[in-house]
């Protein structure tokens, strides 16, 4: 066990970290171009912050918690997600009052106690953003375009976009009601979470994902139909600036998604390859959340994608860049004694800005020309007795193979112009 990490956490090792590097880059970049600006919050907060914005009854905050009571005796939780932490920094720190609208995105840690499988992890990692402040269906847009054009920049095709309305106060319970109505004589043949959900939360059954509960509430009305007007242009526009914009998405109206703040645009982002944990991106509005945790009404919109389940698809399709782990020089001391003319022409290279590496291990030269060829090193900086004796370095170039005796102090330049050739 001491030799184990715990089940449903993964290390990335260095060998993989690489590509978490380059899907971070990617987002940052697309978020840049959006104009969303990075926030970090601490990966525990209160626990009442999550029974509060998530809601008690979603499995989320009933089932999959990592709450613990700390020394001071306040119950904490490992973040399940960041949406609400992200709204308790933004009334904390009152970034309402700097901008209209705030444009944020994070990339971090969530821990949920669910069944570990293959795309689904104890510990896994989110690139969210949340965009505060704007009610327009056109904020709905951009949200959802940003999350397309990002996995498609990373080459996903085939990607579905589905897409509902899950309403808002005044006409979800109107809503609620009819659906109860139509499942109530069927109750029996509902799963037993189905069956608990039926008074707490009966949209829920929609997405069940057990063929006896689909079955049972085929049929059943659906959200889009009872919309009041405001949700319903609302949806009508959205949809009209996705057509416009050339983003395919596919209605759904059994998309209700598992937390309990959304209100209006719920969406999700399937990459089928994926099989059962297909869900790559979930979202939505939730124009009630910031009240809900004490602040003035601010609609917001925003989603998460899981970033293992992307790796898992970039993997699959073989869409994960080469990784290039080649430095510039390798520094080679031929005999104890020259050592440490190498290691400070080492640090002087390195000071100036180039990639560079020498051998820790004592290794003869032979040793060291397979360690400069495993890099791959471009340039490797010999130093023997005669050279250190001239204050010279014999520079080997190792792609034409050409070798020459080179200034100590002009070793920098010289591979500098040449990488420049
Ligand atoms: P969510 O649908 O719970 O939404 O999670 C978003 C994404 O996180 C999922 O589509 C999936 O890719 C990934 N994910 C969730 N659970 C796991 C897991 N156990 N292992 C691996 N990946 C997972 C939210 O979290 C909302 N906060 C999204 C949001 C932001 N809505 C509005 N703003």
């Amino acid at each position: 066990m001491l030799l184990t990490a715990p089940r449903g956490t993964q290390d990335i090792l260095p060998g993989a970290s690489a590509n978490w590097q380059y899907i971070e880059a990617t987002v940052r970049d697309i978020c840049r171009l959006y104009g969303y600006k990075e926030i970090r919050t601490p990966v525990f907060e209160h626990t009442e912050l999550f029974l509060r914005g998530i809601g008690e009854t979603t499995d989320v905050v009933s089932k999959e918690m990592y709450t613990f009571t700390d020394r001071g005796e306040r119950s904490l939780t490992l973040r399940p997600e960041n949406t609400a932490a992200v709204v308790r920094a933004f009334l904390e720190h009152k970034l309402y009052a700097e901008s209209l609208l705030s444009k944020l995105f994070y990339i971090g840690p969530m821990f949920r106690y669910d069944r570990p499988q293959a795309g689904r992890y104890r510990q896994f990692h989110q690139f969210g953003i949340e965009a505060l402040g704007s009610k327009g269906p056109a904020m709905d847009a951009e949200v959802i375009i940003l999350a397309v054009q990002l996995l498609e920049r990373l080459g996903l095709n085939d990607l579905k976009l589905f897409l509902n309305s899950v309403g808002c106060p005044e006409c979800r319970p109107l809503y609620r009601t009819a659906l109860q109505e139509n499942l109530r004589e069927k109750t029996e043949a509902l799963c037993g979470d189905c069956q608990s959900r039926f008074e707490r939360n009966p949209m829920r059954i929609l997405d069940c994902k057990n063929p006896k509960c689909a079955e049972v509430s085929t049929g059943a009305p659906h959200i889009v139909d009872c919309l009041c007007e405001d949700c319903n242009a609302h949806f009508e526009h959205l949809k009209s600036l996705l057509a416009a914009a050339g983003i395919d998405f596919v209605l759904n109206p059994r998309l209700v998604r598992g937390l309990d703040y959304y209100t209006k645009t719920a969406f999700e982002i399937q990459y089928a390859p994926l099989g059962s944990q297909s869900a790559v991106c979930g979202g939505g509005r939730y124009d009630g959340l910031v009240a809900e945790c004490g602040g003035q009404s601010t609609p917001s919109i925003g989603f998460a994608i899981g970033l293992e389940r992307i790796l898992l698809a970039l993997e699959k399709q073989g869409l994960l860049p080469e990784v290039n782990n080649g430095i510039d020089v390798f520094v080679a001391p031929i005999g104890k004694e020259n050592q440490s003319i190498a290691f400070k022409l080492l640090c002087d290279l390195r000071k100036n800005g180039l990639t560079a590496d020498m051998d820790f291990m004592d290794r003869n030269i032979k040793g060291q020309m397979k360690q400069a060829n495993k890099y791959p090193a471009r340039f490797v900086a010999i130093i023997g007795d005669e050279e250190a004796l001239q204050g010279k370095v014999m520079l080997k170039n190792m792609q034409s193979g050409i070798q020459e005796l080179v200034d100590n102090i002009a070793v920098q330049n010289k591979i500098q112009l040449e990488m420049e050739d």
